[in-house]
């Protein structure tokens, strides 16, 4: 086996002397490497190295397990049968709820309602909390950072409604918010907050639970896109104070196709539904309906059943291994990732901050599009994305048309960077002439 595949994340940290309190070292990162299979092959000849978790993640075996677990075993609708099979299944389902709550220290797993990703949980508060609240004059503020599913859902309310959108500034390439002028763009008219908690192009952790505050002192109900931070970083609605939150499974270690929407009760008890069919009502008549309470009222039709439970199970394995640990471990890689690009790679535009940042790293090769970038990169085995990750917008007022991006989560390697960084330099010996 290459060197590289054979060194785990304790292992690396198992070198260093003397900071055993500052890397995860917990029994569960042990041949983590090793939980999942895709990891382990070649591309175009070269062990795989995976720097494209900011688009989705890989599975551990026991999430896979999960997924077959329930098909070949507990197979059945959710929520309508008697019998045996669909009552396992209706079990398993809402304790993946219940799972998902106290993943995310909801009050109670009504506040959690399964949607197909973080895209669906934005446009579901947009339709049902938006169109009810939302009206001429009012003012939905966004950052300028934001991925384009938390900016096209609230630029259609706004066509619908009538009401404006307004932005918090990024400020240049290091990315952060100017909370500078929050108080300028904060104003009673805004009903609405929505920011992301992690960039997935720049990597900016931006500060939750003060923008929560702040829009809360000024009336305005909150919406957190965690879609690249929820399987990255502690999260605690509770001590957060938001008011919805969204997230994939997908980028967490879980299947594609679900997610979570989590609303403050309150709020979901007073909002309409958003998709009418079965199992969202309570009585239905030939020309009028009652619905039933949150969460079912917002999840009509047969539910993503197994892949809610399959999600259920990702939560436990990332809780084995700490969320703690596992910011630590991408804040490392990352850290380290940008000092050394910036020093070896000559002429590289790194965006994002130096520390203190997630595991996302965009960068300009000056000279080479984004496109030749991540294919050269193939060639080398290593998975990059290249483009404008859905933030157009951003990478205009950047001066780019596109960035590459390396992304690095719970089983990348400094070995990697190594990787990463041989296949740049070769890149550029080969625009170079
Ligand atoms: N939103 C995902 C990304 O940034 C797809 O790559």
């Amino acid at each position: 086996m290459d060197r590289f595949l054979s060194r785990s994340p304790v292992a690396s940290g198992r070198e260093r002397e003397g900071d055993e309190n500052d890397f995860p070292m917990n029994k569960a990162w042990a041949n983590l490497r090793d939980d999942f299979p895709v990891l382990h092959q070649q591309v175009n000849g070269h062990p795989l190295v995976y720097l494209d978790n900011a688009a989705t993640s890989h599975k551990p075996r026991c999430v896979i397990n999960a997924l077959a677990q329930f098909y070949e075993r507990d197979n059945a609708n959710v929520h309508r049968g008697i019998h045996a099979l669909s009552n396992r299944a209706t079990a398993a389902y809402e304790a993946a709820r219940e799972r998902s709550a106290r993943f995310l220290g909801a009050a109670s797993a009504h506040e959690i309602i399964f949607t197909a990703g973080t895209t669906d949980s934005i446009n579901l508060v947009a339709c049902s909390w938006g169109g009810a609240n939302l009206g001429r004059g009012d003012v939905i503020l966004l950052t300028e950072m934001e991925h384009h599913s938390n900016m096209v859902p609230w630029q259609l309310l706004a066509r619908r409604t009538g009401a404006r959108l307004r932005y918090v500034p990024v400020l240049g390439d290091e990315g952060r918010l100017d909370l500078s002028q929050l108080d300028r763009v904060l104003t009673p008219e805004v009903k609405l907050f929505a920011f992301t908690h992690v960039s997935n192009t720049l990597g900016v952790i931006n500060p939750i639970t003060e923008l929560c505050a702040r829009a809360r002192a000024c009336g305005a109900v909150t919406v957190v896109d965690a879609a690249q931070s929820a399987g990255h970083l502690p999260i605690d609605v509770g001590a957060l104070g938001c008011d919805f939150l969204a997230l994939s499974g997908h980028k967490m270690c879980g299947p594609t196709g679900i997610g979570i929407l989590y609303g403050r009760q309150a709020l979901l008890d007073a909002m309409p539904p958003w998709r009418g069919g079965g199992s969202m009502i309570s009585n239905v008549e030939y020309f009028e309906s009652r619905w039933a309470p949150a969460p079912q009222k917002f999840e009509a039709g047969t539910p993503n059943i197994a892949d809610a439970i399959a999600l259920g199970r990702a939560m436990d394995y990332l809780d084995d291994l700490g969320r703690d640990a596992i910011a630590r471990h991408d804040e490392k890689l990352a850290t380290l990732a940008y000092a050394r690009l910036k020093a070896e790679v000559p002429g590289i535009r790194l965006l994002g901050p130096a520390e203190h940042r997630s595991g996302v790293i965009s960068f300009d090769l000056p000279g080479v599009h984004a496109h030749d970038v991540v294919t050269f990169a193939d060639q080398e085995g290593v998975a990059l994305r290249g483009g404008h990750h859905c933030n157009q917008p951003l990478m205009r007022k950047l001066g780019l048309a596109s960035t590459s991006r390396a992304s690095f989560y719970l089983y990348n390697t400094e070995d990697e960077i190594e990787r990463l960084i041989a296949a740049l330099r070769k890149i550029q010996r080969f625009f170079a002439g």
